[in-house]
Formats: structure tokens, sequence, C-alpha cells
């Protein structure tokens, strides 16, 4: 795989690696926390190298082992060890429970409640403009109405949507849901596990890069990690959401 200046995947994500690594060395040096219990359960890898959420299973034998691995290295070599190890997995590719639409939505089934939980996903692009890019928000839309429509076709007693992501910050993310649904976001607060792309996405652009000036920032705040409320660190915070169905009926006229 290549980006399209022929730059291979795993060396676009190094910087974005790297941010992670740095965190989970803070982190547990300021928490007391073994490393590899850092690596694997605050930071994206454990996703991103497609072995699963960590939020529904326990780790991976092989993940486990890649991070043993990754713990016994000098701190210089670690990053390295982790890009050729990415290197070798597949794609991560949506979880099986989620149905998607288009390349970048997807929704699951209503839980006991009614809700139904949606996703937004980027994988590394090519593409001229990112696909908030206010020239794609269109396509962006017209993707959010075929998910709608099936929601409402197919379970036609959800009560409401819900996000939950550090996207519901930008007006380039909001811009394309009904505005009650934008209006509603409010910061999650509590102990959580932060090892999605709902914390980390914020460091990527869209082509899989880090974003140096969030990478910067994010590192500068390190010095005062709350490690009992480590979140509060990141430039962004996970926003929820929430609106009725009939607010997206309205919004998409399904
Ligand atoms: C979401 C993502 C595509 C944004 O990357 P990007 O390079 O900024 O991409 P786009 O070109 O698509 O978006 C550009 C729009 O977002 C806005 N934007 C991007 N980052 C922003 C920020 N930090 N603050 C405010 N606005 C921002 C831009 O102003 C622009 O809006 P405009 O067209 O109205 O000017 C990228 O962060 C990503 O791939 N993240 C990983 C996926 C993810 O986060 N998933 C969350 C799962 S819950």
């Amino acid at each position: 795989m290549t980006d399209a200046k022929g730059m291979a995947v795993p060396e676009i994500a190094r910087e974005f690696f790297g941010v992670q690594l740095h965190y989970a060395c803070v982190l547990s040096a300021k928490a007391g926390m073994p490393l590899a219990e850092a690596i694997t359960f605050h930071t994206n890898f454990h996703r991103l190298f497609a072995y699963g959420n960590l939020g529904k299973m326990t780790p991976d034998p092989e993940f486990v082992v890649l991070v043993r691995d990754v713990v016994a290295l000098s701190a210089e070599m670690r990053l390295d060890h982790l890009i050729a190890a990415y290197a070798e997995r597949a794609a991560d590719p949506w979880p099986p429970e989620r149905f998607p639409f288009g390349n970048h939505f997807a929704c699951e089934a209503p839980n006991e409640a009614g809700i139904v939980r949606i996703h937004f996903r980027n994988r590394f692009n090519t593409d001229a403009h990112g696909p908030l890019h206010a020239s794609n928000v269109a396509q962006r839309r017209a993707d959010l109405t075929a998910m709608f429509a099936f929601v409402a076709d197919r379970w036609p007693d959800a009560t409401a949507i819900n996000g939950a992501s550090w996207l519901y910050n930008m007006e380039a993310y909001r811009r394309l849901f009904p505005a009650d649904y934008g209006a509603s976001r409010k910061p999650m607060i509590g102990p959580r596990s932060m090892h999605g792309l709902s914390t980390w996405g914020q460091f990527l652009e869209f082509r899989g890069r880090a974003k140096p000036e969030i990478v910067e920032r994010f590192k500068r705040g390190l010095d005062a990690l709350d490690v009992t409320q480590p979140w509060l660190s990141f430039p962004y915070q996970v926003l929820a959401t929430t609106a009725p169905l009939t607010s997206f009926q309205r919004e998409y006229g399904v």
C-alpha cells in the first residue's frame, strides 16, 4: 500500500504512532503503570493493527507478544519495530456488527433502548480533498441519507441516534447532521478506555499523517498530565451527541 507520492503507508503513520508511544511512556511513568499495559490499553494500536476492539475482548496473544518485544527494545528502536510490524498486517475492516454506508459512515443495530449508534472512519486516502472538505458535503449527505433511510426502514421503532467522537468539535462535521443533533454535544466525563479513534483520530489529517500542531500542543500539555483524568490532556474532548430518529428523517427527507 502506498500514498499518492509512493510512500509506504506504515511510514506515513510514523508521527501518529510516535505520539501514541510517547503518551504511553508518559502515562506509564506518571501512573506507575507497566509500559506494556499503557501501550496495550491506552493507545489505538490494538485496533489499528486489526486485532479488534479491546472494549469487547481481551488482548490478542499475537499483539501481547508484539508489545512485549517493543517494551524490551531501547526507546529509539521501539517506533521502527512497531512500523515494521504494522507493515505485515492487513487493513482493519469495519467491525462485523456495523452496517457501512459509503466509505466513511456506519451504524449499529438499535440497542435495547432503541438507540442507534453511528460511526465515521477514514482510512489512508489519496483523494484531492478530505472527506469533510466543503467540496464533499453533498456526497457525505448523500451517504447519510442512504444510511438513515435504511435505519428508518429496517428499525422504524428506533428512538434516537447517538454519537461520541472528537469529530463533533468541528463545524465541518456537525454541518452534515440535523442542527439539534450537533447542538446536543456534551463532553464525555468519567473514567473510560481511550483506545479508539474517537480520541486518537484528532491527530490525523485525511491522508493519514499526524497534524504537527495538534501533536505539539498535546505533547506540551503532557507535563501536566493528570493520570486520574488523562482525557483532559487531549486538545479535543470526545463529545457525546443525541437526537431523535425523527430529526434525521426530517433532515434527509427519508
Ligand atoms: C476527520 C479527518 C478526515 C479530518 O482530516 P482533515 O485533513 O482535516 O480533512 P478534511 O479535509 O476532510 O476536513 C476539512 C474540514 O475540516 C475542518 N477541520 C479539520 N480539522 C479541524 C480542526 N482541528 N478544527 C476545526 N476544523 C477542522 C477544516 O476547516 C475543513 O472544513 P472546511 O472545508 O469548511 O474548511 C481526519 O482527522 C481523520 O481521518 N481522522 C481519523 C478518523 C476519525 O477521527 N474517526 C473518528 C471515529 S469516532
